[in-house]
């Protein structure tokens, strides 16, 4: 599994890990983040069973799983979560974080660790790492897929985790963790987008709350990061694709 520095400065670094070249095809491709901020890690939609061993092993070779403080979890969907009990029996004492929609469903993998499975207010809420306790913000992106969901927001990095708003489905000749051409990569999108978000509303609320934090990177949970003048591109994009059609 490979890894790439998004953001180091002042003891706050982000880091993405994906692209397994050895990961079965019948298992869909995943990006795990990690927020390390002054020795303590908040884990971002840290992703499935079957990429457990891999994930741990690209992580370690950072950080320690003792530095593990919290994991997120946009929504309830396999491959964002289903490694719960694993990081949960692997790291006494972290707490998760996923919408109190899906708390109870959680559940059922939490291996009686389910009081460890905190409960995120549709609203959002704030989340902080570290001993200087660096601020995060769960920001609401309810029906963009799922009907909990939601982005994170770090106003350090300027970083916006996006869960599965922005995925694409790559080729597995696209190895690059950025966008490098926009026309093309919107191909690797489409898809994805007509059939997994169900509201139009929904995806233009989001768009302008995150225009308004003006990010310089959108991180999505498959596919590509949005840097520079993707991000706009990205938006505009967004904004105007006419999700949640019948076709059939
Ligand atoms: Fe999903
Ligand atoms: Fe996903």
């Amino acid at each position: 599994m490979r890894s790439e520095t998004l953001f180091d400065e002042d003891g706050h670094r982000w880091l993405a890990f994906g692209r397994d070249p050895n990961k079965r095809d019948s298992v869909i491709d995943t990006n795990e983040y990690v927020i390390l901020s002054d020795g303590k890690a908040l884990i971002l939609d840290p992703g499935g069973i079957e990429v457990f061993p891999e994930v741990l092993s690209a992580m370690t070779r950072h950080f320690d799983t003792h530095q593990i403080e919290a994991l997120f979890a946009s929504h309830q969907d396999p491959d964002i979560i289903s490694s719960l009990p694993m990081w949960l029996d692997l790291c006494p004492g972290v707490k998760a974080y996923a919408s109190w929609l899906w708390r109870s469903f959680l559940a059922h993998f939490a291996m009686g660790r389910d009081a460890d499975i905190l409960p995120v207010p549709d609203e959002g809420m704030t989340l902080t790492i570290g001993p200087k306790k660096r601020r995060v913000e769960l920001i609401p992106a309810h029906y963009c897929h799922s009907s909990g969901n939601f982005s994170v927001w770090d106003p350090t990095a300027k970083i916006l985790f996006s869960g599965d708003i922005g995925a694409a489905l790559l080729p597995d000749h696209e190895y690059n963790f950025y966008v490098e051409d926009f026309a093309k990569h919107v191909e690797y999108m489409r898809g994805f987008h007509l059939r997994w978000m169900p509201s139009r509303p929904a995806l233009q609320s989001w768009v302008k709350k995150v225009r308004a934090l003006q990010p310089n990177m959108i991180c999505p949970q498959h596919g590509a990061i949005f840097r520079g003048e993707d991000v706009g591109r990205f938006l505009d994009w967004l904004d105007t694709l006419e999700v949640g059609q019948i076709h059939w």
